[in-house]
């Protein structure tokens, strides 16, 4: 992405506030005492920025872009990668950078009533650890100013409607995940092991410039039961399916593909839940057009799925259906791979998700996941990833 995509996406937000805008990078955390993690940026700073290292911060105020750069030390500055000021306003398109040791001056010296940042995800809401920066900056601005909102729902609906260039990047992430998936499926019956499959989308995307969007789930048999299993460790089994969910990330954008595929033949029960399955994303798909309403549209796909389980027989009481089906059928698409939609009440041209039945049955070492990205457009939906086979 150019300069002028995050000069426009900082415009836009600005013109859907009335005051200061204060956000932050993700903080770098580390592995143990001289290793850090893999640094991923927070998904909204890269949107208004285009900065893919952590520590840094943005100011927007009245119609001013103001970076600010973090401190690095001596020894960092050895062994790491460091934007300098010119290479940070070269990306971002912004209009200056200060240094940390300037931002608290700097802040006392803006005059807007409000102030808006990223209010940090309620932690209890949370099973895992989140990354500390958010909350940091919050409680250093609640010092500094009286009026201080959360941003998050205004950003989370303009990421949902995707613009021009970010709609190409996810046509390349998703037709590179299409091709790899070619190339696996054409060997799929020369592998042994799950990660074999792995190595090979691996290796796709690297050549391509491009990562996986998430870890990716190679699952033989039983462990296609298990939603995220990504171990991908287990040998590959004749009679069985392998259930693939894959993704690719290019230039910041998310695919979010799965495929399930017979390793030998696939047995007559085998056959009959992938078509189930099959049949039901076809016509959940179907169901989404701009202005379709999303409650709608989620007890809709709930009955052809209750439908699918019953044809399975599958579905003797109520608890089977979450039994059997037991997460979302949609979530959106785009920088991250669970991006937000903007808690809308209708669909709008321009938003992108996923549509992904899945059937699980422990009973019979049964997993079946088909998973498609589906564009909303003017007159109805673009399905991204039609190119690649659903077949068994
Ligand atoms: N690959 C994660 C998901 O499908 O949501
Ligand atoms: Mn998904
Ligand atoms: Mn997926």
């Amino acid at each position: 992405m150019d300069a002028d995509f995050f000069i426009s996406n900082r415009r836009s937000l600005s013109e859907r506030i009335d005051g200061l805008v204060v956000l932050t990078a993700g903080k770098q955390m580390q592995r143990c005492y001289d290793e850090a993690y893999r640094f991923e940026q927070e998904a909204n700073f890269w949107y208004l920025t285009g900065i893919n290292e952590p520590d840094w911060k943005l100011i927007i105020h009245e119609g001013e872009s103001v970076l600010v750069a973090p401190k690095i030390s001596e020894i960092s500055g050895i062994f790491n990668e460091h934007l300098d000021a010119k290479q940070a306003l070269e990306i971002s398109g912004a209009n200056s950078v200060i240094a940390e040791s300037e931002l608290l001056d700097y802040l006392k010296s803006l005059t807007a009533k409000n102030a808006y940042t990223i209010f940090p995800q309620k932690q209890s809401d949370y099973e895992f650890q989140l990354n500390s920066s958010q909350n940091d900056l919050t409680k250093m601005l609640k010092k500094h100013f009286k009026n201080l909102n959360d941003v998050r729902p205004n950003l989370n609906k303009l990421r949902a409607i995707k613009q021009k260039p970010e709609i190409m990047m996810m046509r390349r992430a998703i037709n590179l995940t299409r091709s790899a998936f070619e190339i696996v499926k054409s060997e799929l019956d020369s592998y042994n092991f799950e990660y074999e499959a792995q190595a090979r989308f691996s290796y796709e995307f690297e050549r391509a410039g491009a990562s996986h969007a998430y870890d990716p789930i190679v699952a033989s048999g039983e462990n296609a039961v298990t939603l995220h299993y990504n171990s991908n460790r287990d040998g590959l089994r004749q009679n069985e399916l392998v259930l693939m969910d894959v993704g690719a990330s290019y230039g910041g954008y998310s695919a979010d593909i799965t495929r399930t595929h017979a390793f030998g033949e696939a047995t007559e029960r085998q056959r009959a839940v992938h078509r189930a399955v099959k049949q039901a994303k076809d016509q959940i798909i179907d169901l989404l057009k701009p202005g379709k309403n999303v409650k709608e549209y989620l007890s809709e796909s709930d009955e052809i799925m209750r439908e699918a389980l019953k044809s399975l027989n599958l579905y003797e009481s109520k608890d089977d259906f979450r039994k059997y089906y037991p997460h979302a059928i949609s979530h959106g698409l785009g920088i991250e791979t669970h991006d937000p939609l903007g808690a809308p009440e209708t669909f709008a041209a321009g938003m992108v998700l996923t549509v992904e039945p899945g059937i699980y049955i422990p009973e019979e070492n049964i997993g079946v996941r088909l998973e498609d990205d589906i564009l909303i457009k003017e007159t109805g939906y673009e399905n991204l990833s039609k190119l690649l086979s659903s077949e068994l």
